[in-house]
């Protein structure tokens, strides 16, 4: 044994080939934390002094090669001022990977599983590379909001070429096998049992010199090899294409690129200087900031959603009610992601429409390439068109979703409890009725939960699980379980009007129609909420989930919340409803749709709108970015406050992500209750009063809960 410690081991074998193994104690990974970059430097000087050593390859204990930095130590790093963390940075690069790869010997990395971000990076400072077939690389660090900092952009452009290199980067893919062998950023690709041999075998043609290991090593420490025309094209190009693409909110896989640029006629140790200042200024952006965040908190909602799905078991067999927009939806998640499902409707037209739509979304991914023809014929034979309830008493979950109409429902519900085995979950998918009050009429309330899908479902991540009065943790488990199986986000939820997302979006759809009834252009509203970060304004939005979806969650809102989401003037919307202009559906909404090239809706400005909404409009105001952003943001955030004091979810951090999962909270500002932190709760506060003053009848929505002001005065925040 050359080395041993709690993250790595060295020992050696016959033939002087030493073989360095990553095997994190305790961790079912392997991944950079202070430890192991402790370990890996401290390997690297024991290897330098045993004079027998004449080649080391590096292997995993572990399925995963290494997953990358660890990112809860990220926040500690991240903290310090930007030129500490470039240095910090540049250490780590001198005394740890510099080290290793100086090695007066041969080095070849056996690539077990993924090997991301810095584990990637370690395979880069190794001379050689050798890859299972069922392994992955990649750097997906742009999708925190930083970029590579162990070398990442200075060693693959002068492995696998710039424009490559900026295509791996600035994406943030996982690249398999085959790619990065056709790249050249590995130099073979074998299957996992013989891994371990062709490493051996590897390094042992260095040893004895029939692979010159020091001229491969040289190339990954010069310059680029592009002339000043070439790398002026190829970097000027793509900074204009990925600027465009990733949007002015996320400047990191743009300064990635600007990194590689600047770095491109430097050696080594000047380009990750550079990229060492290149990722100190990511990490202090609020986008990195809130983007890791996010990263963190999605483990945790996935580890608890993990061992609710465990007590919960597996359902083997579902069924939905309802084979419209959403229960269509339902079954094809459902099939696809493997659980048979019976997809009962009351007319053979919807069931046809659920099907066809399935039909649709497969087709499509066969198209692509995605799947074969055969793999969506099993798809569709998991889907069962029903119009009885045949085979009810053999599913472990039926998902109700009908139309949104509590006797509707409470009929339905009611029916297929007798249906059901005693011991089968029933789940509604209603966007807005209150799951104690659906509960009513059931024998087995216990039994029976809320499970809310977004719309379209296939796409979108969320499933909220709502916990009504009598609903049994059991039937939780189960749900959540299912969700999970169907490859969603299930967040838990307490049972209130819209309950969580739809509940929070309230509001922020009445300032939308508050601003309109003061006279503020609603195409001006939707460029600066688009602007803001948000996937569409929010006319737009009402447009897409249908007008009429809203007129009618609007007044179930307004029932449960009176004092601010119930309005005493005829609203804009209410204008559009009663013109017919239902959105996208019919064609028309607040924008006309015509259908473009490919057949998909395209939203034009409509003149004739104007005069429609002409009657209610109040005012002729014209408002600034920021005071339409303000006037929008603050009742969402503070619904969103509401919900966080009434335990409406387990924590702010569910709450924040239940946001940005369900309906596109802008992902780097890190959700509501983040946004509130990143503004200053007292800063935010003093806005939210200052907006109420002139916000007429919908003052309620701004105004700040006790709580939040006592938060503001003692300077607490949400978050840390
Ligand atoms: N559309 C959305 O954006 C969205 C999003 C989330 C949740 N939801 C909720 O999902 C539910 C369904 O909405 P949708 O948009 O899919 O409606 P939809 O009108 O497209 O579909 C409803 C389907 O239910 C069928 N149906 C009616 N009574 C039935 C019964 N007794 N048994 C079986 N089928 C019956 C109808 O024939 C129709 O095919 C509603 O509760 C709605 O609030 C909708």
């Amino acid at each position: 044994m050359i080395y041993s410690g709690k993250a790595i081991t060295v020992t050696e074998s016959d033939g002087g080939i030493a073989e360095l193994c990553f095997d994190l104690k305790d961790d079912s990974v392997n991944k950079f934390n202070a430890l192991t970059l402790n370990e890996l430097q401290e390997a690297t000087a024991a290897i330098a002094a045993r004079s027998s050593i004449r080649g080391v390859i590096v292997t995993s204990g572990k399925p995963v090669f290494i997953v990358g930095a660890d990112i809860t130590e990220f926040g500690t790093l991240f903290g310090a001022s930007e030129d500490d963390i470039a240095e910090k940075i540049l250490e780590i690069n001198r005394t740890v990977f510099n080290a290793f790869e100086d090695l007066p010997l041969p080095s070849v990395a056996a690539i077990n599983g993924i090997a991301l971000g810095g584990g990637f990076e370690m395979a880069l400072v190794c001379d050689y590379r050798v890859m299972a077939d069922t392994a992955r690389v990649g750097f997906p660090e742009t999708k925190l909001g930083i970029i590579p900092g162990y070398g990442g952009t200075t060693r693959l452009p002068r492995l696998i070429g710039a424009d490559n290199a900026i295509e791996w980067i600035a994406s943030g893919k996982e690249q398999a096998a085959d790619q990065a062998l056709k790249f050249g950023a590995v130099d073979a690709v074998v299957s996992p049992e013989l891994l371990r041999d062709a490493a051996v075998s590897l390094v042992k043609q260095c040893v004895d010199g029939k692979l010159d290991y020091r001229a491969k090593r040289q190339e990954k420490q010069a310059p680029l090899k592009l002339n000043a025309i070439e790398a002026t094209m190829v970097f000027e190009t793509a900074k204009a294409f990925v600027a465009g693409q990733a949007g002015p909110h996320y400047p990191a896989p743009v300064t990635a690129i600007k990194v590689m640029q600047k770095a491109a006629g430097m050696s080594r140790d000047e380009a990750l200087r550079e990229e060492a200042r290149g990722i100190a200024k990511m990490a202090r952006t609020q986008a990195a900031k809130n983007l890791v965040g996010l990263f963190l908190g999605d483990q945790l909602l996935s580890k608890s959603g993990k061992s609710l799905a465990k007590k919960g078991g597996k359902v083997e067999r579902a069924a939905v009610l309802g084979a419209g927009i959403m229960g269509g939806g339902i079954a094809y998640q459902s099939a696809v992601k493997g659980t048979p499902i019976i997809m009962k409707d009351i007319a053979q037209a919807g069931i046809d429409l659920g099907l066809s739509e399935a039909g649709t979304l497969l087709s499509r991914q066969v198209e692509r390439g995605k799947m074969t023809v055969a793999e969506m014929t099993g798809v569709l034979n998991r889907i069962q068109p029903s119009l009885s309830y045949d085979g009810f008493d053999n599913v472990d979950i039926v998902v109700e979703a009908v139309v949104e109409n509590p006797k509707v429902k409470h009929a339905v519900l009611a029916e297929t409890e007798t249906k059901m085995r005693s011991d089968a979950i029933l789940a509604s998918n209603t966007s807005t009725i209150s799951i104690t009050h659906l509960a009513e009429p059931l024998k087995r309330p216990e039994n029976f939960c809320g499970m809310h899908f977004f719309n379209p479902v296939h796409r979108m991540p969320l499933v909220e699980v709502i916990r009504g009065e009598k609903t049994a943790e059991d039937a939780i488990a189960r749900t959540v379980s299912y969700a999970l199986a169907m490859g969603k986000k299930p967040v838990v939820v307490n049972d209130c009007p819209g309950f969580l997302v739809n509940r929070i979006l309230s509001p922020y759809i009445g300032a939308f129609m508050g601003l309109v009834r003061r006279g503020v252009d609603f195409v001006a509203i939707d460029r600066a909420m688009e602007r803001f970060g948000w996937p569409m304004g929010p006319a737009y939005l009402c447009d897409v989930v249908g007008i009429d979806t809203g007129v009618h969650a609007g007044a179930v809102m307004a029932q449960g919340f009176p004092d601010r989401m119930k309005y005493d003037f005829k609203t804009c919307h209410e204008v559009m409803f009663e013109n017919d202009r239902l959105g996208q559906k019919n064609g028309r909404g607040y924008y006309a749709y015509e259908a473009d090239q490919k057949g998909r809706p395209k939203k034009i400005v409509d003149e004739s709108v104007a005069a429609l909404l002409a009657p209610v409009i109040e005012g002729s105001e014209t408002l600034d970015d920021e005071t339409i952003v303000d006037s929008m943001m603050i009742p969402m955030c503070l619904e969103a406050v509401r919900c966080f004091e009434d335990g409406i979810a387990s924590s702010a951090t569910d709450i924040d992500l239940a946001l940005i999962y369900g309906i596109g909270f802008p992902p780097f500002r890190g959700g509501a209750l983040h946004y509130i932190d990143d503004f200053g709760i007292a800063s935010f506060v003093a806005r939210a009063d200052e907006l109420a003053a002139s916000a007429g009848p919908l003052k309620g929505a701004y105004l700040p809960t006790d709580k939040l002001r006592e938060m503001a005065a003692s300077g607490d925040a949400f978050f840390g």
